[in-house]
């Protein structure tokens, strides 16, 4: 006897992240990265545009790794790639300067700077560049994945620019509060970067922005308690990252800031760097 079931299936709901091989040669990486992340692994051939069972994909390719949203409006993938034309655009512009100014590059030799917020790490990398030992800390697995890669490639580039920055750049993948006080005896400033909303439209930046807006939709938001840990770490200076006319973090004053036209440095000054 035959059955027929009017009982309408649904679909199983698409997972968040899946990790997923970019090529051929990629298949034991994104399977090793898919177990380390405890996350879905999707075969060779899904193409991001028309997958549904997952909301975004953690593509691995034989050169690093990049995450794309799904959907076929969805904005292309992001990477960490320190040597792209963007980041030696920046190089030129003003806006490194102001960063530079605000943790204290040409104050000491060697700074050590902990950026505790790293994300793709785009400013560890300018800040690098301008010098300064870096370390950079992420606490959500899958941006501190991107990085990794991302450091990787770096440090490996035969262009001498490229991979000098990046071997001055170390990660830490954790949340910066949880780190033992003894770690951060080590620096001489710590670099926020709390998520804000920018006003800046280039289609790089709205992709960047609906990559993290989806990544972190879960993250919990500490950014006050970030910076009292900051604020009582044993460092000479911490510098707060935020849009140029909202209010300083906690509402906490800095010793004083460093305006430029799409951001502004709050500067908190506890000793001198020496
Ligand atoms: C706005 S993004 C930073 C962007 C970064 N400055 C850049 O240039 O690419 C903020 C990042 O900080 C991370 N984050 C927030 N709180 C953190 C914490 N307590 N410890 C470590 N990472 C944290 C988030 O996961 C996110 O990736």
């Amino acid at each position: 006897m035959s059955v027929i079931s009017r009982v309408k299936k649904t679909p199983p709901a698409p997972s968040l992240l899946a990790v997923c091989p970019g090529d051929d040669l990629s298949r034991g990486p994104a399977g090793e990265l898919a177990e380390e992340l405890d996350l879905p692994l999707l075969p060779l051939s899904t193409d991001p545009r028309r997958c549904t069972s997952a909301r975004a994909v953690l593509l691995v390719y034989v050169n690093g790794i990049a995450l794309q949203l799904t959907g076929k409006q969805a904005p292309g993938p992001v990477s960490v790639d320190f040597g792209e034309s963007t980041m030696r655009h920046r190089r030129g512009a003003g806006h490194n300067e102001l960063l530079g100014r605000a943790v204290g590059i040409g104050k000491k030799d060697g700074l050590r700077v902990f950026d505790a917020t790293a994300g793709l790490g785009r400013d560890s990398f300018v800040l690098a560049d301008l010098g300064a030992q870096v370390t950079l800390c992420e606490r959500h697995p899958v941006v501190a994945a991107m990085l990794r890669s991302g450091l990787q490639l770096a440090q490996s580039s035969t262009d001498p620019w490229l991979a000098g920055a990046a071997a001055r750049m170390t990660l830490v993948a954790s949340d910066a509060m949880e780190l033992p006080a003894e770690q951060l005896q080590d620096f001489d400033v710590i670099y926020l970067d709390p998520m804000f909303r920018q006003r800046d439209q280039r289609a790089a930046v709205k992709k960047e922005m609906a990559l993290f807006q989806f990544l972190l939709q879960e993250e919990p938001d500490s950014n006050e308690d970030l910076l009292h840990w900051a604020l009582a770490s044993p460092v000479a200076r911490v510098v707060v990252k935020r849009p140029p006319r909202a209010a300083s973090l906690a509402d906490v004053k800095p010793s004083h800031s460093i305006k430029g036209k799409a951001v502004r440095y709050d500067v908190h000054v506890l000793s001198g760097l020496n």
